[in-house]
């Protein structure tokens, strides 16, 4: 079979790590084409050619989870066993090609936040992608004083990734200065008893911040408008639940044409 020409408008990225997080979750590196520019906290579409696709390419949105500094390209993907793309992509390899289309775009990103002191970036499951970027960016640290990464997984496994990323960021020659203790990682989980060796708590983020228990363990006062901007990032139930306890709080949503103090993004599946 001849291989398909790439289409006018799209990448074909060569795949340069793996690494596959529990049955459901796995993370893949690509090579950055050297013309690739995006803003820390976007998403692109991903697929992969018809020949592997066994006819059509289908395409899904992914955050870029890796800085826009980055020379390389991440991502943050669930498995859906029976999803057309995801069960696919579940299986690529080291030297594999993956498609991405040029265009970037999002919403959780700086500029459709206005200034304050404290940003608190909220996610479950995959939705950690985008602010795997935005950790990792120095804007945000030049932005904001207090950086509080909240992350709700089923289980202690599911949340490695951002351990993971605390990490490489506590471990990075030019970031762990630039970050210094600015970043602080809360992980909960909601299915099994927590790590608590590792700092895991239990419960959903939702009711941890409606309950203040959240706030308490962090020593730090609620959600107010004055000097707190949240980045949402989740399933549909979850972004309605913390989009409603921002608003509850007095935030106001944003968007890029209009920077406001809250902003949210569906965690993409399929
Ligand atoms: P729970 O186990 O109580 O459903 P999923 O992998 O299904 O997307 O879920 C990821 C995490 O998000 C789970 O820990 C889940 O908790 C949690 N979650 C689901 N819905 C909400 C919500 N509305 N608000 C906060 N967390 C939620």
């Amino acid at each position: 079979m001849t291989e398909t020409a790439v289409p006018e408008g799209v990448y074909a990225l060569p795949v340069t790590e793996v690494k596959h997080y529990t049955d459901r979750l796995f993370f893949f590196r690509t090579e950055r084409p050297q013309d690739f520019r995006f803003r820390s906290g976007e998403f692109v579409m991903i697929g992969l050619s018809p020949e592997i696709m066994g006819g059509k390419t289908i395409w899904r949105a992914y955050s870029v989870a890796s800085p826009a500094w980055e020379e390389h390209v991440d991502f943050y993907s669930i498995k859906v066993p029976d999803g057309p793309l995801t069960s696919r992509l579940a299986d690529i390899a080291v030297g594999d090609t993956v498609w991405m289309r040029k265009k970037p775009t999002g919403t959780l990103v700086h500029d459709a936040l206005v200034p304050g002191k404290r940003l608190f970036l909220l996610c479950t499951g995959t939705g950690i992608a985008p602010f795997a970027s935005i950790i990792r960016d120095p804007e945000t640290y030049e932005k904001f004083e207090k950086v509080y990464l909240i992350h709700t997984c089923r289980d202690n496994a599911e949340l490695q990734y951002g351990f993971d990323l605390v990490d490489e960021i506590a471990n990075h020659e030019i970031l762990a200065e630039i970050v210094g203790d600015k970043l602080v990682h809360y992980a909960t989980c909601t299915r099994e008893e927590p790590d608590t060796a590792k700092g895991i708590r239990a419960g959903r983020m939702t009711d941890l911040m409606r309950s203040d228990k959240l706030y308490e363990d962090l020593g730090i006062e609620p959600l107010n408008p004055e000097t707190c901007r949240v980045m949402i990032c989740g399933s549909m139930p979850m972004l309605k639940d913390c989009a409603e306890m921002c608003e509850n709080a007095g935030l106001e949503e944003g968007s890029n044409s209009m920077p406001g103090q809250y902003v949210i993004e569906r965690a993409f599946v399929g």
